[in-house]
């Protein structure tokens, strides 16, 4: 039996090398083409027939990357690969999982409905799962979240003087609790009222406990950064340090990042899901472990047997 396969579009593939490395693939070889006119091609050179391949593809630009991600998992298949897995980073439209106004179109499940019909597993990390509880509420293919709350409460607990975990939100309480738990750190939950895409107000109650200790705010996703800078603009004047950011999931969104260190954040840090100069946790030791043969993965059939 061959080891798996692993392939990535050209932006991704520094990452997907080091993950094939990782997790005891090889690296397959690829070529794009975009046409004038828009349209992409993808030219598979590394012979995938009866073997199992493992799609990279962090979804931070969804839109652009679905069709040439549909095209590479088909021409996959066509050439005879046994199973087809995407490890997607990032999954994007995950919190568009309800319709909030009359009409509107419940994106995550129609993405992960696409995705399902492309794709024979995915593994990806920290999902966004709110009113969608389970991605197996909404993927009809196995699909598991891995989580980078153990990488993120060491990077804290080495980098930051007393720390105390603060998530933004009442969403935010399954991250801060599990990063203050490997961290060794006390935990709080702000209040959050969101009244559109650029307005936020956080307020945090119970940190005047905390006078001593240096606030790290930490969040699932920064996109606009209004929920970080809103925090960070909160703790502004009411505490004696300034807060340290960090997300699973810098997408830093409009000139996010310059608001944030403007709003008073000391420093900003990410995880590598998506890349960004704030990137200072790999996550790759965690994809790479759990996709190795014989892994604890075991409910995807990654390998052909
Ligand atoms: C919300 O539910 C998420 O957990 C994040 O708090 C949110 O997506 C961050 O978005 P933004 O950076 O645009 O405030």
């Amino acid at each position: 039996m061959s080891e798996p396969l692993v392939f990535a579009l050209p932006a991704d593939a520094g990452f997907a090398g080091r993950l094939a490395e990782a997790a005891g693939a090889e690296f397959g070889q690829l070529a794009t083409h975009e046409f004038p006119d828009g349209e992409t091609s993808v030219r598979l050179t590394t012979d995938c027939s009866s073997r199992d391949v493992m799609i990279v593809c962090t979804l931070r630009r969804p839109n652009g990357l679905a069709l040439p991600l549909l095209f590479l998992a088909d021409t996959a298949r066509r050439a005879g690969a046994s199973r087809i897995g995407l490890v997607a980073p990032y999954l994007a439209y995950m919190r568009q999982d309800a319709e909030f106004h009359t009409g509107e179109a419940v994106t995550a499940r129609t993405f992960a409905a696409f995705l399902s019909r492309s794709f024979d597993w995915l593994v990806t990390i920290d999902p966004h799962l709110h009113r969608i509880r389970r991605l197996s509420d909404v993927y009809t293919i196995p699909a598991v979240a891995l989580h980078a709350s153990s990488d993120i409460g060491e990077w804290i607990a080495a980098h930051v003087e007393s720390p105390v975990v603060i998530g933004p939100d009442a969403e935010s309480a399954q991250w801060a609790r599990g990063i203050a738990t490997a961290a060794r750190a006390p935990w709080l939950v702000a209040n959050k009222v969101r009244r559109g895409d650029a307005s936020v107000e956080v307020t945090v109650p119970g940190l005047e406990e905390f006078r001593g200790f240096t606030p790290v705010l930490v969040d699932d996703i920064i996109s606009t950064g209004r929920t970080m800078m809103a925090g960070a603009a909160h703790l502004s004047g009411r505490h004696t340090r300034q807060p340290v950011c960090v997300a699973v999931h810098g997408i830093f969104a409009h000139g996010a990042y310059d608001g944030l260190v403007a709003a008073g954040a000391a420093r900003i840090v990410t995880t590598n899901t998506i890349p960004h100069p704030s990137n200072a946790i790999d996550i790759v030791p965690l994809l790479g472990s759990s996709l190795r043969a014989g892994s604890t993965l075991v409910q995807i059939p990654i390998h052909s047997q």
